[in-house]
């Protein structure tokens, strides 16, 4: 070993207390050579992203419990991941993302959609836009439902874990005051390594445009982003306040874990499927990943597993890799030459994601300063905040992608609300499937929609998200619960080597155009019947109120402009009963095997009405407590 890395080891050896077992005590944590992965750990974590670096960390807290964590991209430390300024910097850099297209979308005029991934330490969280928020309590007791009233996955059995996942740090108190922002630490922690921070600034526009919600009826307004209610509310942003950088897995959970000797991080692995003894899980095989590409000529690696094997490579991957390993729906595994070991129907099916709808509005009148347009084309503004920001890190260049937005239930933003959930819970529900699907997978839709139907009529859950931007155009427009679903499946061609094959099958069930045609409405309501957003004189540039009076001309403009993607996949490794397509148990273990659990934005059975990431952590926090892990060493 190197005389640098021996240092470091040495020094990393200092910090822990009591000698650990299980590993050579001279090996660094963060290891980049094959040569010193051993031959085996009690957990092998597949994705060092969100949830994987959260588990591990966890895993390792004893000292004793060896992990090691396999991941296909890099230890960054790119400014593009840790900036801040303006949210956007990590999704732009091609470097730090899969390179994935979806098939064609035939219900959106075959446009193909680019599909986002981070592929890096720290996976999504490392290039996502910061925002900090939670789903509605009934989001969580939904998946419970799937199981019974008893479940342990409901918003009571979620709290304790949303709290450990996150370290809240309040908004200082003069920007608190100006901007009239609302929190409540009840519903916080302050353990974690991982920070939801706030920035030192507000614009006036964005506390105007937050309020201006109270010139519409019935508009709930929320204390605190994780109360579990839908509404009007300010939220924070994945962001060390005292740095003012990203807090993500890495710096959260990574940071932590390599002080142990009981830790390992591979970077530039990609595994290419799980190992099995029967049908225990016991190791995975991997390849080298260079210069971002894996070395297919290199024979694979491999490396077992005493205790368990955990799939966190993510909503797009985990189903990849749970197929080519031979678990998933017969016919797919077989049209691409892979010996099934457990037809399970539901991996890669009932993939959902968060469509973005894309009208365009301008206040060209917008009177409350400052604004964010004042960064742009207010000399003495922006002069100001590149001042403040230099010399104390504090100022608009502070604020990463927003802090408010509102999340309204249906109720409140339609008045057909009783009429579309009608017609909900009567439909065919298989029959916007693909005609193929497995009937334990059509019983979960079923069920699924049946749930919905509710949901619709429910003031308790929200299915309208608008961003609020501070400025005079307009922000981020988000169907919180599509009804369609896709399905993310290897590629026969080549199942190992090319990304899978991902399909949103957006708008495959009609009744998301009537949903969304509803929420464009509601935004038009917003912008341009509103008494107090008149005064800023709202133009509408796209679609305009003269072409869309028609269902089917805002039909049209759907189809052209909707985007099926948030960048928050779910689903294709579903928690539900295996009656209902289930891939894994409330346990989050994979049916039909031994010693297999995925961890990740994949296994949410049904979409919560919020961005994924706090759940993906909460979810990584509640699999890995204390009384799991003994049950773990049971099961
Ligand atoms: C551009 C973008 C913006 C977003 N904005 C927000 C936001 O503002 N707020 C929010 O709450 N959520 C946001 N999200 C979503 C959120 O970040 C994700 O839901 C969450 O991080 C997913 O966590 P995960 O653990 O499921 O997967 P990831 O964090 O993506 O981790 C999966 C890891 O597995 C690795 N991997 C995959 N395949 C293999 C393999 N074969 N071998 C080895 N390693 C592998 C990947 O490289 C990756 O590191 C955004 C996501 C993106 C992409
Ligand atoms: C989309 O592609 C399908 C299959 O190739 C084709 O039949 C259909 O006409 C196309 N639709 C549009 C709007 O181009
Ligand atoms: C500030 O918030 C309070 C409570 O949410 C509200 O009643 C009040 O109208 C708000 N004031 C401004 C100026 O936004
Ligand atoms: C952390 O939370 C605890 C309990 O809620 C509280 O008593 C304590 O003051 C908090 N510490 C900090 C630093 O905020
Ligand atoms: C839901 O909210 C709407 C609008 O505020 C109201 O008319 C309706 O009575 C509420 N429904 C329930 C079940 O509380
Ligand atoms: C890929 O692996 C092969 C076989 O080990 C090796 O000869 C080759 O140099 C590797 N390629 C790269 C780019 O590292
Ligand atoms: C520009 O910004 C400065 C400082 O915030 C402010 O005093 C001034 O009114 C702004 N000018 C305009 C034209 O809005
Ligand atoms: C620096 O930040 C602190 C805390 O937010 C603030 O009190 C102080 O006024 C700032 N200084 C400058 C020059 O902005």
């Amino acid at each position: 070993m190197p005389q640098q890395l021996r240092t470091l080891a040495l020094a990393f050896l200092a910090l822990v207390p009591q000698i650990c077992t299980g590993l050579n005590r001279d090996l660094p944590a963060t290891i980049v050579n094959a040569r010193q992965v051993q031959k085996e750990y009690d957990y092998i974590i597949i994705g060092g992203g969100t949830a994987g670096l959260t588990v591990a960390n966890r895993l390792t807290e004893d000292g004793k419990t060896t992990v090691l964590v396999l991941e296909y991209g890099e230890l960054s430390d790119s400014t593009s991941i840790t900036t801040v300024t303006g949210g956007f910097s990590g999704m732009g850099d091609g470097k730090l993302m899969y390179s994935i297209n979806s098939v064609p979308q035939v219900n959106l005029r075959n446009r193909t959609i680019a599909v986002l991934a981070g592929k890096v330490v720290g996976g999504s969280s490392a290039v996502n836009v910061m925002m900090t928020v939670r789903g509605t309590a009934e989001d969580y007791d939904r998946w419970g439902s799937f199981f019974s009233i008893s479940s342990h996955w409901s918003w009571n059995g979620l709290l304790p874990y949303f709290k450990r996942a996150l370290n809240f740090v309040p908004p200082n108190e003069d920007v608190t005051k100006s901007a009239n922002i609302t929190y409540d630490t009840s519903f916080w922690g302050n353990t974690s390594g991982v920070y939801a921070g706030w920035p030192s600034f507000q614009y006036a526009a964005t506390t105007a445009q937050l309020d201006a919600f109270r010139g519409l009826p019935d508009v709930p307004f929320v204390k605190d982003s994780g109360s579990g209610e839908p509404g009007v509310y300010w939220y924070p942003t994945f962001m060390d306040p005292k740095t003012v950088l990203r807090s993500y897995a890495r710096t959260g959970h990574h940071e932590q874990a390599k002080t142990r000797q009981n830790y390992q991080l591979l970077t530039q692995a990609k595994v290419q499927k799980i190992l099995f003894s029967g049908t225990k899980a016991v190791g995975v095989s991997w390849i080298p990943v260079v210069g971002g590409r894996p070395n297919t000529s290199a024979s694979p690696q491999t490396v077992s597993a005493r205790k368990e094997v955990i799939v966190a490579a993510g909503g797009v991957h985990s189903p990849q890799i749970l197929q080519v390993s031979g678990i998933g729906p017969r016919k797919i595994l077989s049209a691409a030459g892979i010996t099934t070991l457990v037809d399970l129907p539901g991996v890669g099916q009932n993939f959902q994601d968060h469509p973005i709808l894309s009208p365009s509005y301008q206040f060209t009148k917008l009177t409350v300063k400052p604004s964010g347009d004042d960064l742009r084309s207010n000399r003495t503004f922006s002069t100001w905040a590149n001042q403040v920001w230099s010399l104390n890190r504090t100022g608009p260049n502070s604020i990463a992608s927003g802090n408010a937005a509102a999340w309204l239930p249906f109720p409140v933003i339609s008045s057909r609300a009783s009429a579309l959930s009608e017609a909900l819970a009567s439909q065919n529900h298989p029959s916007y499937l693909p005609s193929d699907t497995h009937p334990t997978v059509a019983a979960g839709y079923r069920a699924q929609m049946l749930s919905y139907a509710s949901a619709l009529r429910s003031n308790r859950t929200a299915f309208y998200n608008l961003v609020l931007t501070g400025s005079s155009t307009s922000g981020l427009l988000v169907n919180l619960h599509p009804l369609s679903r896709g399905t993310i499946n290897i590629n026969p061609l080549d199942p190992f080597n090319l990304e899978p094959l991902v399909d949103y099958r957006a708008l495959s069930n009609p009744l998301d155009t009537s949903i969304i045609i509803d929420i464009l409405k509601y935004t038009r309501r917003y912008y341009l019947d509103n008494p107090l957003t008149k005064p800023w004189a709202a133009r509408e540039n796209s679609p305009g109120t003269s072409t869309t009076n028609t269902d089917a001309q805002w039909t049209n403009f759907i189809t052209q402009t909707m985007s099926p993607s948030e960048f928050h996949p779910v689903g294709t490794c579903a928690m539900l009963p295996l009656e209902l397509g289930g891939v894994v148990d409330e346990n989050l273990k994979v049916y039909g095997v031994e010693g297999l659990r995925v961890v990740d934005a994949s296994i949410m059975p049904t979409l919560i009405g919020g961005n994924t990431c706090q759940t993906v952590y909460a979810v990584a926090e509640k699999v890995s407590n204390q009384h799991s892990m003994i049950y773990w060493q049971k099961g």
